[in-house]
């Protein structure tokens, strides 16, 4: 049995707390908001999460030190867009080489930093690794099979985590790729937009199935670029979480990209989905990493166009389908 912390009681918290509580470990779920948690603990159940019982075990609490102590894994689980301040508030509770698990998806705009390159820089005697992959909390909770992978940078580390979290309905693989994995596990959520806007165009299955496809190609370009692995872009954290992303009606990201495809404002897309829309800030990272390394994102380039700049859907596919004829695989040679 191990003691896991959890920081961030939104639903992936939630549902990683109730996995682990079920497999026996002691769980702390802790927030930065006290009456959410409070909710939570009184209610025994998650807003977003409705009909899935909260196992009386996991120990509902906001002090930053009861979250921490002799811990064996403290898990970052707040939308990407507050991993920064929650890890620098937690800075004096964690302790030398404390593994410190990212799960959040995101890359910080302008400084390009991945969520482990985050949680290394604000708890530097941690130690950092991450868990991704195909996985929405509505389905971890129920205890429906999924897979998904750490990532560490020794092998132990990767390997002690897996243990943790390995169950019948929780398949647990390991990789060395951190940077791979996260920057399939941010950019899917931009193509995820896409995808949604496509739906909302009501466009079919072909226009689905060549974001998907096309959207892969463009991160794993932007992947060996960056000295990732290509690899990992066609495993769980990169094509695998793509697919999901871009099918299932529990994406935010999905769903906020069908309003606008429908013809609502991105900030009103946004406030209807009622949850941070993280693809809408990768967005911009992922333009930016993309001039940083020189490579061609056209699909990230049009969602950011449709984003920040108010073009419309239906201008953005055009422009996509009417770009200049080229091969498929460049790497692949004529005789
Ligand atoms: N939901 C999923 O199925 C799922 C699956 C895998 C990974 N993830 C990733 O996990 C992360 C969290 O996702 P989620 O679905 O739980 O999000 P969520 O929108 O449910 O989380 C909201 C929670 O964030 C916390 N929060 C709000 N404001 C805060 C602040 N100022 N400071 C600190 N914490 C604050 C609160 O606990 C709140 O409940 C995201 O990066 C997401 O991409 C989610």
């Amino acid at each position: 049995m191990a003691r896991i912390g959890i920081a961030g009681s939104g639903t992936w918290g939630t549902a990683l707390a109730i996995h682990l509580s079920k497999m026996g470990h002691e769980v702390r779920l802790w927030s930065a908001l006290k009456d959410e948690i409070e909710e939570i603990g009184r209610k025994r159940e998650h807003r977003n999460l409705p009909g899935v019982d909260i196992p009386e075990g996991i120990s509902c609490i906001s002090d930053d030190q009861e979250l921490c102590a002799d811990a064996d894994v403290v898990i970052l689980s707040v939308p990407s867009i507050y991993t920064r301040s929650t890890a620098a508030r937690l800075r004096p509770c964690i302790a030398k080489d404390q593994i410190v698990l990212c799960v959040a998806k995101g890359i910080e705009e302008d400084s390009l930093k991945t969520q482990t390159d985050i949680c290394q820089e604000e708890l530097p005697q941690a130690r950092a690794c991450v868990l991704s992959g195909p996985s929405h909390a509505e389905e971890v909770s129920r205890g429906l099979p999924t897979a998904v992978v750490v990532g560490a940078h020794d092998k132990a580390t990767a390997e002690y985590v897996q243990n943790i979290f390995m169950s019948p309905a929780f398949r647990v693989y390991t990789s060395s790729d951190m940077k791979g994995m996260e920057v399939g596990g941010s950019l899917k959520n931009v193509i995820a937009l896409a995808a949604g806007m496509s739906d909302g165009l009501g466009y079919g299955d072909n226009t689905m199935a060549a974001l998907i496809t096309r959207g892969i190609a463009e991160m794993s370009r932007l992947g060996k670029a960056m000295d990732c692995d290509p690899q990992t872009f066609f495993g769980l954290t990169g094509l695998g979480d793509l697919i999901v992303t871009c099918s299932s009606r529990h994406s935010r990201n999905r769903r906020a990209g069908v309003l606008i495809g429908k013809g609502m404002g991105v900030k009103e897309a946004m406030d209807e989905v009622h949850m941070v829309v993280e693809g809408v800030y990768s967005a911009k990272a992922g333009l930016q990493l993309a001039r940083k390394y020189g490579v061609s994102m056209p699909i990230v380039e049009e969602v950011n166009s449709i984003l920040f700049e108010g073009k419309s859907a239906s201008d953005a596919v055009r422009d996509l389908m009417c770009r200049e004829k080229r091969v498929e695989h460049a790497e692949i040679k004529w005789e």
